[in-house]
């Protein structure tokens, strides 16, 4: 089967774009990265790109629709069947959320729907949570919202700032990033209303990230 083609959102460091990059990797893999957009030229993620030779290109219009029009152009004529927003720092046209509904992916640093927007880490330590993570899921009009497809959960640690518990945090994206974009791949993912099923039921990667489902599992 062709791999489904995914195009992906950066605005900044593009650690996930990376992640992702080195799945697709694996031949194995049922996706190939198609196509890398940013809204900053100066965004490091570029130079991934770059490296691992995918064609790239940078939007920098400043008004919401332009951006969303020249993407979506980008995005159609590179035959995208999947977008993923990775570290992406805007927000987007509704028009555009719409278009690509349930093919929209976005990460989270947190479990979701607790602490969306800026600045998630910090404010998992300001209501003292004992664990936090990160968050797949489909993209929907509201920021950080939308079906939830995988989470990892990342316990707090007494003595972390924000820096060290986004550390781990992104270890953790890193793994389930690329997890939950080949579930959506394999068309294993149904989607009701705010709930999404894994079809062939949870993959033994996820399991591992989360290790309280073992028990469910067996
Ligand atoms: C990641 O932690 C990602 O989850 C987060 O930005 C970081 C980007 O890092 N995204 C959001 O906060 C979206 N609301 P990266 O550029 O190295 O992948």
């Amino acid at each position: 089967m062709e791999p489904l083609k995914v195009g992906i959102l950066i605005s900044g460091r593009g650690s996930n774009l990376q992640a992702l990059i080195d799945a697709a990797a694996d031949p194995a893999y049922p996706a190939e990265i198609a196509i890398v957009i940013s809204n900053r030229a100066d965004a490091p993620g570029l130079d991934r790109a770059k490296a691992a030779k995918i064609p790239h290109r940078v939007i920098a219009e400043s008004g919401r629709r332009a951006f969303a029009a020249a993407a979506d152009r980008e995005l159609r004529a590179a035959n995208i069947g999947l977008v993923a927003l990775a570290g992406f720092m805007r927000l987007l046209d509704s028009d555009f959320v719409a278009a690509w509904r349930d093919r929209m992916v976005n990460i989270h640093p947190s479990l979701l729907p607790a602490f969306p927007g800026l600045h998630p880490q910090r404010q998992a330590l300001a209501a003292g949570v004992k664990f936090s993570g990160c968050t797949v899921h489909f993209v929907r009009a509201e920021v950080d919202s939308g079906p939830i497809i995988a989470q990892a959960v990342v316990p707090v640690e007494d003595g972390d700032d924000e820096d060290r518990l986004a550390a781990r945090i992104l270890v953790a994206e890193h793994r389930v990033y690329p997890l939950a974009v080949r579930l959506f791949a394999e068309g294993r993912l149904g989607i009701s209303g705010n709930r999404v099923s894994v079809a062939g039921g949870v993959p033994p990667d996820i399991v591992a990230l989360n290790p309280t489902l073992a028990s469910v599992e067996s």
